[in-house]
């Protein structure tokens, strides 16, 4: 029977994606590098708290990868007015190319109009839309992929993958052009709840966490294609999120800069609690 399959398919896929164990910004990796290794590789020093940060590099391989960068771009395209639906003309060459990610940037294949600052200035360079609804053509490849990343956010009731994005989520698609950054800052506390869910599609870029109003303690983050990270609460509060620009010192990584590229995040997070009804 199908039907009660598909109810408890959810269930069990979040049974099993919550045995991938994530890094957390204590775990030694080439990914994660604290900004002040005596100070915040001591937990006790750091408000830090060790779940508050969990990062999974690979969560997506170069196949879902595509599925996700590919409905990402059908979606902001669709209200990018000043886009021009003309090919620059390279893309078969870059599709020949053996390297894999490569051939995500070849999905981004044509001018984009990009915004040059936000409403609050944070973000620059960029492109956004919110995820609203699915194309109702979506494939059962889309909506498992995407069932697979909504199945990491805790606290979330199990949902239908028919039901995409679940209720209590708000999704944005968020394109950061080569040349876009994100400054220091804490998400708005009224527009979301304590959970910021982020997968990172295309080029490589580098996050950091600064602890509010605190030189000492942070952390980069090497955002890879494919990998997801979730911050809350104590990360969520009291610490400063950015995505350096290919300039920053903060790009290097085993002295070897970043390649510049197109990246997409898809941005999940949890709906604010409505404060108690009298
Ligand atoms: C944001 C943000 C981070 C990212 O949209 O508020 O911080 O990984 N995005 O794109
Ligand atoms: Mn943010």
């Amino acid at each position: 029977m199908r039907f009660p399959r598909l109810v408890h398919f959810p269930r069990n896929l979040r049974s099993i994606h919550t045995n991938i164990q994530p890094l957390n910004l204590y775990s030694k990796s080439p990914l994660i590098r604290p900004h002040n290794p005596p100070l915040s590789s001591d937990i006790r020093s750091s408000i830090a708290k060790p779940d508050d940060f969990l990062f999974w590099p690979n969560f997506f391989n170069v196949e879902e990868s595509k599925i996700l960068l590919s409905m990402a771009l059908w979606k902001l395209d669709r209200v990018d007015s000043t886009l021009k639906r003309r090919k620059k003309g390279k893309s078969s060459s870059i599709s020949q190319n053996p390297v894999r990610v490569d051939e995500l940037q070849s999905l981004f294949d044509r001018e984009y109009g990009f915004e040059d600052g936000h409403y609050d200035s944070v973000i620059h360079n960029y492109r956004e839309t919110l995820l609203s609804s699915l194309p109702t053509s979506s494939s059962s490849n889309l909506k498992s992929t995407l069932a697979k990343l909504y199945s990491l956010l805790p606290n979330l009731p199990p949902f239908d993958q028919q039901n995409i994005p679940p209720e209590g989520t708000i999704t944005h698609l968020l394109h950061l052009s080569p040349k876009g950054e994100i400054l220091p800052h804490v998400d708005n506390l009224e527009a979301s709840g304590s959970v910021i869910c982020g997968v990172s599609l295309g080029a490589e870029r580098t996050l950091r966490l600064k602890m509010k109003d605190e030189e000492a303690d942070g952390w980069d983050i090497k955002l890879t294609n494919g990998s997801v990270y979730l911050q809350r609460d104590s990360i969520r509060y009291n610490y400063e999120h950015s995505i350096l620009p290919y300039s920053s010192a903060g790009s290097i990584w085993n002295d070897e800069r970043l390649k510049e590229g197109h990246r997409i995040s898809i941005m999940i997070r949890d709906t604010p609690s409505k404060p108690a009804e009298l």
